[in-house]
């Protein structure tokens, strides 16, 4: 154990002694990376509500040291200790938790990394960390006998990492679905209620300062593939697999396919989905069509929300804000409480916070390939107006076990000759379901790609 850590280990609580008034233990010091958005929402809202989160902690929390590269005018900088080299947080002696929220995954690994080495807590916010390398570093901390706490990592400010590690804890998971992306939420509701275009309401989404300029992250599904893998692997006990999750983002989705979904009783929603079959574990994220009635489909604008389906329980939703300063914050500091509380046990006692701490359920160990998973579609053809169009797409479905559940077709606008034709399927395997989209495109009677998107119904 290095000298960090015995520090770490001197400041603890000695168990064996009568309980003393609240106030009387040594103050757990915080070390913050990352003075942006979140760092400065977790000054703020630390200074603001220091006396509950004291009494909360049973200790004082204060932060000892801030390693930023510039000052933030929204936090008081005057309060703050404030080194431009953030190692020197990861070093210092004096720090017993360091909140990582400077984001990226180099620095950020060899940060947390460095912290961990010195015995450190660490808070991280940082769901590209967590998802790429938290295999690595829960290894690392569980060497050391320190936490990693990642709250924040996922869903903003909903607890959803303490509810399926704490909350659900007695369930078996069966399945779980999430809106983890507040722009991609948000796109997708200015399309359906404004009849923007995917490009307007991105536009507008980096306007309001809700994408990033680099939108890859958010309309590619990026951003929701990390937070999936980080809830998936604490629903199912698995490691982290981000690698394996199926990936697609909403900038395919187009104004008439929101509007057809509508006309069927369905909303198109990006969704990350994790669910446990008997081959294996489904990951992936995509659009998806769900029931207008599901309380889910009703989370709009950059709003999160995150349904888990337990064997005990049967479906939970957790609803709130996925992004902003201090809702971010707020699951910040929820982490660094969780963890001031952890050092007021003895050490042996304490409730591992890292990593994967539950069982591994059943076959686990394989994600499934995208073929093999199994879900309804919704397709939009564009078919020329001509007799036995129909009949073939509908052979072509029936011969590969798949069945036409609802369908739409209007008269087709004057002088086109081109007529969309939009279906719902039965549920079928990814497989099956290509090979009739290939054999549709190869017909005469057929223009263009055809449109897909996978339907679930979540109940
Ligand atoms: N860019 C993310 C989103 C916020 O739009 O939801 C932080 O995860």
């Amino acid at each position: 154990m290095s000298a960090f850590a015995d520090e770490a280990t001197r400041r603890d609580v000695d168990v064996s002694e009568k309980p003393r008034a609240e106030g009387s233990l040594p103050a757990v010091r915080i070390g913050i990376c990352g003075l942006g958005t979140v760092g400065s929402g977790t000054v703020n809202v630390m200074a603001r509500n220091c006396e509950e989160i004291a009494a909360r902690c049973g200790r004082p929390v204060e932060i000892v040291q801030v390693g930023a590269r510039r000052d933030n005018p929204d936090c008081d900088m005057t309060t703050l200790n404030v080194t431009r080299e953030i190692f020197d947080v990861a070093n210092n002696p004096d720090v017993d938790v360091l909140v990582e929220l400077i984001g990226g995954t180099t620095v950020a690994r060899e940060l947390v990394l460095t912290a961990i080495a010195n015995g450190k807590h660490v808070v991280t916010a940082n769901k590209a960390l967590i998802a790429e390398h938290g295999n690595e570093l829960f290894a690392a901390a569980a060497d050391k006998g320190v936490t990693i706490a990642y709250e924040a990592a996922v869903a903003g400010g909903i607890p959803i990492i303490k509810s399926l590690r704490e909350g659900l804890v007695g369930n078996r998971i069966q399945w779980l679905a999430g809106i983890i992306n507040g722009t991609g939420n948000y796109i997708l509701t200015e399309m359906r209620e404004k009849g923007r275009s995917f490009e307007e309401a991105l536009a507008q989404a980096q306007a309001l300062g809700y994408a990033e300029a680099d939108p890859t992250f958010d309309v590619e599904g990026i951003d929701a593939a990390h937070k999936l893998v980080i809830m998936a692997s604490l629903a199912f006990g698995m490691p982290l697999a981000f690698d394996k999750v199926y990936t697609e983002g909403i900038s395919g989705v187009a104004r008439e396919d929101i509007q057809y979904a509508d006309e069927l009783g369905y909303r198109i929603k990006h969704l990350g989905i994790a669910r446990r079959t008997n081959h294996g574990v489904e990951l992936r994220v995509h659009p998806t069509l769900i029931p207008q009635r599901r309380l889910i489909a009703n989370v709009n604008g950059v709003m999160n929300a995150v349904l888990v389906n337990g064997d005990a329980v049967g479906p939970t939703l957790y609803y709130g804000a996925g992004a902003g300063a201090e809702a971010t914050a707020s699951a910040v500091i929820a982490d660094i409480v969780d963890v001031a509380r952890t050092l007021n046990v003895r050490p042996d006692q304490r409730v591992p916070l890292a990593g994967v701490t539950q069982a591994s359920q059943g076959n686990l160990d394989d994600v499934l390939p995208m073929a093999e998973t199994e879900t309804s579609y919704y397709m939009r053809i564009s078919a020329f107006d001509k007799p036995g169009v129909m009949s073939k797409v509908a052979t072509i479905c029936s011969d590969q076990g798949i069945s036409i559940e609802a369908l739409i077709q209007h008269e087709p606008a004057e002088d086109e000759e081109l007529v969309p034709v939009v279906l719902l399927t039965s549920r079928a395997r990814e497989a099956q379901l290509q090979e009739a989209v290939n054999q549709i495109e190869a017909l005469d009677s057929i223009q263009g790609p055809v449109v897909r998107i996978r339907v679930e119904p979540l109940g």
